[in-house]
């Protein structure tokens, strides 16, 4: 367990009040830990999940109309850069037409940066690479400029994890944090048929599955809890209504569990679910009028061929 003075005030306030809640829920930004980040890249090359994949081919096809579009002498700089794999397509495209480049990606999780740094450093001679270990709006609040015009990438669809609400608000701070002619790259999932969504996020090998029992397997880790893994199953279910998929642990019988780290137990009734996720699925319009409300003006869009994912690239 993490002496408590390492856990974070606030994230433990908000998963106490999301576990005393009915129905139960836990925070998503608990899901990258080491094991967690490790867990979504094998998620991101199985081959149910189809937008990592998606977008990669999307940016492989249309880097330097993408940098293009932008505007001349750009910086990069990365909201949850992860292991910048599909950065790279970016990053050779703007070193051929710049010959030089700078790039900053942003992320909680030490490990992904130090690892997306060796690969970066190891295949590009002439890249400067500034990580930051932050959140993303800590991580853009201090940064410095290197380059006369920042072109942000959110790559990855991560604007769905974010409520509605919460996703305008986030990009609007994200554009306060900018000057006016920077730019904003921007990757959403597009909704499809449940066919597609759901086994996108319960795949056969069960990675998913882990990835989302990991939650608990980090607060047995960390925070003195007791869940039993194997008492619970995992969901992935498509809300119409919502257009977004959520993700849930559901309980497989009456059981108690007691969190150490927030002196606290918690009853579960057999069935009883955890939500643990959102994932929302952009329908036509939906991604456009977010950025219009968070302040962006929406200058160009690319999409595959079946149109199951959409780059977007906003002026601030
Ligand atoms: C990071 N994020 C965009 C992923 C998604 O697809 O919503 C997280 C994820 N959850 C389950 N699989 C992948």
């Amino acid at each position: 367990m993490l002496p408590l003075t390492d856990i974070d005030a606030a994230l433990m306030e908000e998963v106490r009040t999301g576990l005393k809640a009915n129905p139960k829920r836990l925070p998503p930004s608990l899901f990258y830990d080491a094991e967690g980040s490790a867990l979504f890249e094998r998620i991101t090359e199985l081959p149910e999940y189809y937008p990592t994949r998606t977008e990669r081919g999307i940016l492989g096809d249309h880097a330097s109309d993408m940098l293009d579009g932008a505007g001349a002498d750009l910086e990069l700089v990365e909201l949850g850069s992860g292991s910048s794999s599909k950065t790279h397509l970016l990053i050779q495209a703007l070193l051929l037409r710049q010959g030089h480049g700078v790039y900053a990606p942003i992320d909680v999780s030490a490990a992904a940066l130090d690892h997306a740094n060796a690969a970066l450093t190891q295949t590009f001679r002439n890249l400067e690479v500034h990580p930051i270990c932050a959140s993303y709006l800590d991580g853009l609040k201090d940064l410095p400029r290197r380059g006369p015009r920042r072109l942000l990438l959110f790559l990855g669809s991560t604007i769905g994890n974010f409520e509605p609400a919460e996703a305008t608000s986030f990009l609007r701070a994200v554009r306060d944090s900018l000057r006016s002619g920077d730019a904003l790259l921007i990757g959403m999932d597009q909704s499809k048929d449940a066919s597609i969504l759901v086994p996108a996020y319960d795949d056969a090998e069960a990675v998913t599955a882990e990835f989302n029992l990991n939650l608990l397997a980090r607060l047995n880790r960390e925070w003195g809890a007791n869940f039993e893994l194997d008492q619970f199953r995992h969901l992935a279910l498509w809300n119409e209504g919502q257009s977004r998929i959520e993700m849930h642990l559901e309980s497989l019988g009456r059981q108690s569990v007691f969190i150490s780290a927030l002196d606290l137990n918690i009853t579960l009734e057999k069935g009883e679910r955890i939500h643990t996720e959102n994932s929302y699925k952009f329908r036509p319009g939906m991604g456009e009028n977010i950025l219009q409300e968070a302040g962006w003006t929406l200058e160009r869009t690319w999409m595959d061929e079946q149109k199951w994912f959409a780059v977007h690239l906003a002026r601030s």
